[in-house]
């Protein structure tokens, strides 16, 4: 059966391929490291009856962060401090031998109930993706993230990400 967990010594991010050498590096060589000095958490899905280290199918990195106002559209920034708490989605990615069978999406649907259960216990306006490329971008926006002032920085503002995890 397929499960999403935190990263840890039991995975093999070895054999990661999701055809970016820059997400397949940070999976293999600094994720748990992050983990580990609270920088940010990595979850990656696997399938759990495999044999011990479970490869990796998929993974997406969250972490805490802190922007500027101009950097949010303004639509969400009536009334809002100039240092305004969120959340940033630092990575997503599925491996290329299993991508176009939904994995992405339900990676970002798990990032997004994650995002939800943080803002609930402190708050934070949103959700921040820095999309690789434009195909990344159009996969974002596909789920209702929204342009920003930056080229490929998008936002979801976390009404949106409450209404998608509650579906
Ligand atoms: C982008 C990526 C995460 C998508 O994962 P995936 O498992 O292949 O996507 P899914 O099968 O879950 O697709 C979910 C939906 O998004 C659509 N979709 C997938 N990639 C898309 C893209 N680049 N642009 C627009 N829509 C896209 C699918 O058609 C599907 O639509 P449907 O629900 O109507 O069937 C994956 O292709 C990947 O890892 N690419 C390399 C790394 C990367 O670009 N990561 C982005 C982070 S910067």
């Amino acid at each position: 059966m397929l499960k999403i967990e935190l990263l840890d010594s039991t995975h093999d991010r070895g054999g990661f391929d999701c055809g970016g050498e820059p997400l397949n590096r940070y999976l293999q060589q600094i994720a748990r490291q992050h983990i580990a000095k609270g920088i940010s958490k990595t979850f990656v899905l696997v399938d759990e009856d495999a044999t011990p280290p479970k490869p990796v199918l998929g993974f997406f990195t969250i972490s805490l962060c802190q922007v500027l106002g101009q950097q949010v559209p303004a639509k969400w920034t009536k009334k809002l401090p100039e240092q305004i708490p969120a959340m940033r989605l630092g990575r997503l990615a599925v491996a290329t031998s299993h991508q176009s069978a939904g994995y992405g999406k339900a990676l970002l649907v798990e990032a997004l109930l994650r995002i939800g259960l943080v803002a609930d216990l402190a708050g934070g306006v949103g959700l921040f993706v820095d999309a690789k490329d434009e195909g990344a971008a159009a996969f974002y926006k596909r789920f209702g993230f929204e342009p920003t002032g930056a080229a490929l920085t998008l936002f979801m503002p976390m009404e949106t990400i409450r209404r998608l995890a509650a579906t």
